[in-house]
């Protein structure tokens, strides 16, 4: 009978057959494979790691997931990380831990936190969820983010924090938030779901605010499948999300702790009133929770996916200045995305607005990419108080959403991501060049 090791080796033999199998299928046709402007970027590695963690049908968050937030915490310079099943949950939590009483201050119900409209839904949702007022101020024409000069303005005896997302890669004026921030006595919380990787004056964006939140789905810088993550070097809000996204318990142990008093080792010496002496620790519910963490397996994923982070980020870079190149031409026609100074991005996508004065609009061109194969994407929800399920939200609007709505209106993207290669890339070009040569 064969021992278990040798099993394992033949089986990761054979996935690795079948990666290369498909690869080798691979094939690029210009005008009839699709450009995609995201994706999956994997290979061998990914499917044995993950493999490899089904055959130790640990399943529930464990080593894998220690493994991943150690590294993720490491290489961004986060004391804390915790990994959830996606970043719109890592945005759940946040803003929740901020409200919970386990902290000193939290945010009391109908009161304000600053944002933009135009964002990712669920950047705005957990405002809503728990009870506070998104105050909407607009972003900037050519960065797409939070116009830093319009957020005191905003700012009521209500406020309480401000939530930026930076915004498709591209790093907020992070000085003037903070000093605003300090200033009003205000929490911030980073949405960096887009921009792993990026930096502002230096440092990793997500390690300025209070809270930093990131997600994992597939289109995003590193993937899990799905999956997402919050770092803080905050112990006390740390400790409030483990508990919010693990069942809203007051105990910080991991699940399957082996320690049998746990990691805190006073699972029994606590008392709470109401509840017996010494009532097990683990099983207290200091918050309303949820239940949203990642599988083991994922985590395995995320583990192979950061090693592979720089190669990805410069060629999202490459990619990013070949188009920026190439639209320079056209800038007659098009707003160029814009940095600020101290911005080092790691593109999410390559943004472009249609200015009023083209010969086309946001419909021909798009249409055209499409047509010929190229994936487009408007810039998220545009401005989100325009849907259905927004419309009636309690919230305030400060100045006007004038750039908020251009970007409803004649702004989208097309893909930066690791897997536009140069053959694609120039397919790219030429199409953006047949097209314009028209107007
Ligand atoms: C800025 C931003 N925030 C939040 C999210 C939500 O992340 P997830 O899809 O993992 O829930 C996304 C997803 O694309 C995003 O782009």
């Amino acid at each position: 009978m064969k021992d278990e090791s040798k099993l394992r080796e033949e089986i990761i033999l054979r996935v690795e057959e079948i990666y290369k199998l498909r690869k080798s299928k691979e094939k690029f046709i210009p005008g009839q494979s699709r450009v995609h402007y995201s994706g999956r970027i994997f290979d061998e590695k990914e499917m044995i790691a993950m493999v490899d963690s089904v055959l130790d049908f640990w399943l529930t968050l464990g080593q894998k997931g220690k493994e991943f937030c150690d590294t993720f915490k490491e290489y961004i310079g986060s004391k804390n990380c915790l990994v959830l099943n996606s970043g719109s949950s890592a945005n759940l939590v946040s803003v929740s831990s901020l409200c919970s009483h386990n902290i000193k201050n939290p945010i009391k119900k109908d009161e304000e936190i600053i944002t933009t409209a135009m964002s990712f839904p669920t950047t705005v949702a957990p405002i809503v969820q728990n009870g506070l007022i998104p105050v909407f101020v607009d972003i900037e024409e050519n960065t797409y983010n939070i116009d830093t000069s319009q957020i005191e303005n905003a700012i009521s005896d209500k406020t309480r924090a401000i939530i930026v997302t930076h915004m498709l890669g591209n790093p907020v004026n992070m000085d003037k938030v903070i000093e605003i921030a300090k200033k009003y006595n205000l929490y911030v919380i980073e949405d960096t779901c887009d921009a792993l990787d990026s930096k502002y004056d230096g440092k990793f964006c997500g390690t300025f605010g209070d809270l930093s939140t990131f997600s994992f789905y597939p289109a995003h810088h590193i993937t899990m499948g799905e999956g997402g993550a919050i770092c803080t070097n905050s112990t006390e809000l740390y400790r409030t999300a483990v508990s919010l996204r693990d069942w809203g318990r007051a105990c910080y142990c991991q699940t399957g702790e082996l320690n049998p008093n746990g990691a805190c080792n006073h699972r029994f010496d606590f008392k709470f009133e109401g509840l017996p002496d010494g009532f097990d620790h683990k099983y207290v519910h200091s918050n309303i929770g949820y239940n949203l963490k990642p599988l083991d397996i994922q985590c395995a994923m995320g583990i192979e996916q950061m090693k592979k982070l720089q190669s990805f980020t410069e060629r999202r870079k490459h990619n990013f200045n070949m188009l920026f190149k190439h639209f320079k031409k056209y800038e007659s026609s098009f707003i160029l995305p814009k940095s600020h100074e101290k911005a080092d991005a790691a593109w999410f996508a390559f943004p472009l607005t249609i200015k009023e004065t083209a010969n086309f609009n946001k419909k021909d061109f798009v249409t055209y990419l499409e047509k010929n194969m190229i994936e487009t994407r408007s810039i998220f929800v545009g401005n989100i108080l325009k849907h259905p399920g927004y419309k009636n939200i309690n919230c305030r609007i400060s100045g006007s959403l004038k750039y908020t709505d251009q970007v409803l209106d004649r702004a989208f993207f097309i893909g930066v991501y690791p897997g536009i290669d140069d053959e694609k890339l120039q397919y790219m070009m030429e199409c953006i060049d047949n097209f314009m040569n028209k107007y």
